[in-house]
Order: C-alpha cells, then structure tokens, then sequence
C-alpha cells in the first residue's frame, strides 16, 4: 500500500482507495451515485479533494449502521461541494442525523436485551411463550415479532429536508456551534480519516 502524503491536498482515486480502505469500483460507484465528488484532470483522470476521505469515512460508518445510501446521499448534500466543509458544515450533518441513530441504538440494545425471552413472533418454541404469547395472542396485533418492533421510525429524510430549508439563513445557532440542547460541544472532528 502506497501512504498518500499528509501534505497532498488531492488525490487519486488510487490514493482515495489506499487511504480510505475502500476499493476504487466502490469509490466509483459512490461518485456514482453523487456521495462524492472529483474533478477531471487534461488527461480525463479523477482527482478528489482530501476531504473526500472524511466523506468516504462517513458513508462507510453510516453503511455499517444500516442505513441506505439514499439516505446517507440526502444528508451529505448539506455539506458545500465548492469548498472544504467547515465543523459548522458537519454539525448540520450531525444535527439531523442525531435522532435516526438514536433510535437505532435503541432498537438494538432492545434486541440484544430480548433476545432470550418470547419476542412474539408467532412460534411459540421459547418456554416463556405460554405466559408472554399464550396461544399467539399477539399475532392478532399483525405479522412480526411484536415485542420486537422498532419505536415510530424517525426521518433523516425530513430532518436534512428542514436543515436545507434552514440553510437559507434561518437555522438556528446551536446547529451552527455544533453545540447540543443540553450546552455540550458535539463531536464532529475525526476520527478515522485524516482531514
Ligand atoms: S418466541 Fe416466538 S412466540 Fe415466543
């Protein structure tokens, strides 16, 4: 592996590739599908900005957690293409996506701590079921594990949809400051790349 100089300020997609980990048919297909961004050189060949990397590290983590590309690409398109985002311009990004990983975590913690007792999905095969889904009362409720399900689904969608509408000027200043309701900084610097 080639180690791309801190000191580069763009980079091949072979540099993007060695740098981010992420093979270049998938960088290609991100730009692809307007996650990321290059210009072309005289000679037809893709330069990124360095700051692709923190995207790329963006998409990657939000792949790992589930949620879809079209999501992912709707926030992204809070951050300015004509210039290196600012931590102000990431803590848009964070601002909407606060409450849909939230409540991912919630699911999760719900599954690991359930997973041992009846999640009423209909079998009946846990020695449990008989007093939590005696004769799958449950299943009158509708298909699924219904002790499983989800809370209500929070909408990235619609959070990015009120922070674009905001970036006419109206947003508010703690967005802009990174700064959560409760008064603390939110974390926005970085961690796996190196921007
Ligand atoms: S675990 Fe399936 S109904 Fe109880």
């Amino acid at each position: 592996m080639t180690r791309v100089s801190w000191q580069a300020t763009e980079l091949t997609v072979g540099e993007l590739s060695d740098r981010s980990g992420v093979p270049p048919s998938a960088l290609r297909f991100y730009e692809r599908q307007g996650l990321i961004n290059s210009r072309r050189t005289a000679g037809n060949q893709r330069r990124y900005s360095r700051d692709t990397l923190r995207r790329v590290a963006f998409v990657r983590a939000s792949q790992r957690v589930g949620i879809p590309l079209a999501t992912i690409r709707e926030v992204l398109s809070l951050l300015p293409e004509e210039r290196t985002p600012t931590r102000q311009d990431w803590a848009r990004v964070s601002e909407c996506w606060r409450d849909d990983l939230n409540a991912r975590i919630k699911q999760l913690e719900h599954l690991r701590d359930r997973l041992t007792d009846c999640i009423g999905c209909g079998c009946l095969s846990i020695d449990v079921c008989t007093l939590a889904n005696p004769q799958d009362a449950l299943g009158e409720q509708g298909p699924g594990a219904r002790r499983l399900l989800p809370p209500a689904p929070v909408s990235p969608s619609a959070a990015a949809a009120r922070l674009i509408a905001d970036s006419t000027g109206a947003h508010d200043g703690a967005a802009r400051s990174g700064a959560t309701a409760d008064g603390t900084e939110r974390a926005t610097e970085c961690e796996v790349c190196n921007i």
